[in-house]
């Protein structure tokens, strides 16, 4: 069985003190969710209040992205061994927001996945179209290309290592939250494509995530679907209450 994964993205919101601040709430309302793993991603000088404010918690701490390197001459990028040295464990990969802004490629996201298995960070690799790659029926063929270039380069032991988040662009921080039938589809769709590659037991091993709007009133949907194996939530991941509700679907 998948055990549920329940991940918060932060994007670019909460200082240090915010962040004590959610978790103080937020560690009491989940004192109960054995039935699901637990991780947020906060900003980079947020990681280590983070790790600290969760000791001794289930609760895990991510990254939202980082280099591949090692260390080096790399002004302004972050590596690996950096992340779990202030307790990261997670690492979120080729987010949306990564490929639109700032030039992330299925090539880098293999990149950094790669890196990230190497120095032991659990990567979340995140895919999906957007709208106009939907309404023109090219969702399948785009979500393909991503997998093919960006994952499936992974020998079978990195990819046990991984999670998947679907997270259709059209549906992240807009409120249009794909229906539970489009989210299923894809989800059925990505497993199939690691049948093919992977065979039937990675298939039935993997967790893809669903994200894109996910808010306490659609989660449980979401989460009612059989392929869905749990969520990745931006901004109704930086309220405790509401969060806490998420994670509790
Ligand atoms: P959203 O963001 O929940 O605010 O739509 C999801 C994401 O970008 O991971």
């Amino acid at each position: 069985m998948r055990k549920p994964l329940m991940a918060g993205n932060w994007k670019m919101y909460k200082t240090a003190p915010e962040t004590r601040a959610f978790f103080q709430t937020f560690a009491l309302l989940v004192t109960q969710s054995g039935h699901c793993e637990i991780v947020i991603c906060p900003t980079f000088p947020n990681l280590a209040a983070a790790a600290e404010a969760t000791q001794g918690t289930r609760i895990e701490i991510g990254a939202q992205d980082m280099y591949w390197a090692k260390e080096g001459a790399f002004t302004g990028e972050v590596s690996g061994p950096m992340l779990l040295a202030v307790g990261a464990k997670w690492v979120l990969v080729g987010h949306s927001e990564r490929r639109q802004y700032f030039g992330e490629t299925n090539q880098t996201v293999l990149k950094r996945t790669v890196a990230a298995l190497e120095y032991g960070l659990k990567p979340i690799v995140c895919v999906g179209e957007k709208l106009e790659e939907r309404e023109s029926g090219r969702t399948e063929a785009l979500l393909a290309e991503q997998f093919r270039e960006g994952i499936a380069q992974l020998s079978s032991e990195q990819f046990a290592k991984i999670v998947i988040a679907y997270e259709p662009v059209w549906a992240i921080g807009t409120g249009r939250t794909a229906t539970p039938e489009i989210a299923a589809d894809a989800h059925r769709f990505l497993r199939s494509l690691v049948a093919s590659d992977y065979g039937q037991d990675a298939a039935a091993a993997v967790r893809i995530l669903y994200g894109g709007s996910v808010k306490p009133d659609n989660v449980k949907i979401l989460m009612a679907q059989p392929d869905i194996d749990g969520v990745l939530v931006g901004g109704a991941s930086l309220d405790p209450a509401g969060f806490a509700c998420i994670v509790n679907f």
